[in-house]
């Protein structure tokens, strides 16, 4: 599949509306679950621009179903994590994009991306920080016994999912739970938090300058 331009500004954001850019690696339900709120006006942000790491990740399908613009952005043709992320530094700047959103993209992401959007990149992540960091969230806490479980956006530092925390949703641990139907039900809670999360982060810095 061949990527759509990415449509200039006059096309596609009403004046100060703010740009945002999702990146994905997997099946993209926060992306579409982002585009929607945004569509509905709620967060006040245009959602203009996906970028996955893998082409075959499913959210380039739900990008061409909504008609989001999307980049593949493949990290195995990137000699490092640097220069991975000076070329996503490089695609958001010709979007000039405002926010952007890592919405389940399973790279480790640098200091020259959190440098060049500070206060600008948020994350989700299927736990409840500072607990379970890191990959697999949802089995840490099966692994653990917690009986409340859930998800957090939060913005990016340095340190792997960490960074000052924007939203939280709890969810409980069923007896019965299992990765997958506790994860079900932790994905329904970040569609929720996402679009609150965006708009926090937005209210607190404003247009990029
Ligand atoms: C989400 O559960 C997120 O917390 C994790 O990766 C998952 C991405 O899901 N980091 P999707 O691609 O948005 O459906």
């Amino acid at each position: 599949m061949r990527p759509p331009p990415i449509k200039g500004d006059q096309q596609t954001s009403q004046r100060d509306c703010p740009r945002l850019a999702v990146m994905a690696s997997g099946s993209g339900s926060n992306f579409e679950a982002l585009l929607q709120a945004c569509r509905s006006g709620d967060p006040q942000a245009d959602l203009v621009l996906l970028v996955v790491n893998n082409p075959d990740c499913g959210a380039i399908a739900r990008a061409e179903r909504l008609g989001v613009p999307w980049r593949l952005v493949d990290h195995r043709h990137h000699a490092s994590r640097e220069a991975l992320d000076l070329r996503l530094i490089e695609l958001f700047r010709e979007a000039r994009i405002d926010l952007v959103v890592m919405a389940g993209w399973m790279r480790i992401v640098t200091p020259v991306l959190i440098q060049a959007f500070p206060q600008r990149l948020v994350n989700i992540h299927p736990s409840l920080l500072p607990s379970f960091r890191g990959r697999d969230g949802v089995a840490q806490a099966l692994n653990a016994g917690v009986t409340l479980a859930g998800c957090t956006a939060h913005l990016v530092c340095e340190e792997v999912d960490a960074g000052p925390v924007l939203v939280q949703a709890a969810v409980p641990v069923l007896a019965s739970d299992t990765i997958a139907s506790l994860s079900r039900r932790i994905q329904r809670q970040e569609h929720r938090i996402l679009p609150l999360a965006v708009a926090l982060a937005l209210a607190r810095v404003g247009p990029q300058g």
